[in-house]
């Protein structure tokens, strides 16, 4: 039996895969935005060992989040999940001056997974997405491009692979993997999402509990449980420690040695 942490679980594709866990007997910690919330998911997901609140756009509530979950004790793996999607027709600005979407997929996972008590597997939603990516890590906080939704959301879900694979190569005794799970019918993909459903959460919880060997492994990418090749600059480490660096330079949160 595993104790997994899932961002998001409050809706979509976090919350059915903490039904799933819980299903195959895991222990699961949910996590929303706000007390609403967390009270709507404690009830879609009986079973559930607990919710911790916070809005992942604030640094603040971010950093406080990491310190409720190691108040929890340990965890097996860490599902980032909790996302916001591709459609803000203009940049949201976050209380620390940053655009939502970064604060929320790039910089939370960042800050969650520096300072989260080290699980044994750490899981991260991307997105087919990434491959539009922009590899330069040129302007991040959207300061001097013009806003494009889509591309701001293409480029934080690159950085979440490169984030899993940054992990992969640093802490050889963790297994750090990414995944897209589909363009399906949730909240953020929309009603007329093509992708099954049914598969697309199936992916996270695979890589968080199985004790299937392929499942076992670190540094990869996957889709509906099958590897799948990700954007050749993924692969890049120098750019993954440039994420790393932009992370903490935005953050004020240092990435552990080890
Ligand atoms: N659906 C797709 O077609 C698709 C395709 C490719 C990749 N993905 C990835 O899959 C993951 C899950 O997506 P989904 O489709 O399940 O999305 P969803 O239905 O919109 O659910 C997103 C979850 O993240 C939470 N969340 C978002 N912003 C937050 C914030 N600032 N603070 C706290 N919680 C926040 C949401 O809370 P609320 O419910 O309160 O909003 C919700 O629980 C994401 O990483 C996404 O990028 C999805």
């Amino acid at each position: 039996m595993a104790r997994v942490f899932i961002t998001g679980s409050s809706d979509g594709l976090g919350r059915m895969a903490a039904q799933l866990l819980i299903e195959q007997g895991h222990s699961v910690v949910l996590h929303a935005r706000n007390q609403q919330r967390g009270k709507e998911a404690l009830s879609a997901v009986p079973g559930a060992e607990t919710v911790i609140i916070a809005d992942l756009a604030s640094i603040a509530q971010t950093r406080h989040l990491a310190e409720q979950v190691n108040a929890l004790g340990s965890f097996d793996a860490v599902i980032h999940n909790a996302a916001v999607g591709y459609r803000e027709p203009r940049p949201i600005e976050t209380e620390d001056g940053l655009p939502h979407v970064f604060a929320a997929n790039t910089l939370a996972p960042y800050i969650l997974t520096a300072l989260i008590k080290k699980p044994k597997r750490l899981v991260y939603l991307s997105s087919g997405l990434h491959r539009n990516g922009d590899a330069s890590l040129k302007d991040l906080a959207w300061k001097e491009r013009p806003w494009n939704g889509q591309q701001a959301y293409s480029d934080t879900k690159l950085h979440d692979v490169l984030l899993a694979f940054a992990l992969a190569r640093r802490w050889p005794d963790v297994l750090s993997n990414a995944l897209e799970p589909g363009w399906v019918p949730t909240k953020m993909g929309g009603p007329g999402a093509p992708d099954d459903l049914d598969a697309a959460h199936r992916t996270q919880v695979w890589l968080a509990a199985s004790n299937d060997p392929a499942a076992m492994v670190t540094g990869e990418y996957f889709y509906h449980m099958r590897l799948r090749a990700p954007s050749p600059v993924s692969r890049d480490g120098k750019l993954q420690d440039a994420l790393l660096d932009a992370c903490k330079n935005f953050s004020g949160v240092e990435f552990p040695s080890k």
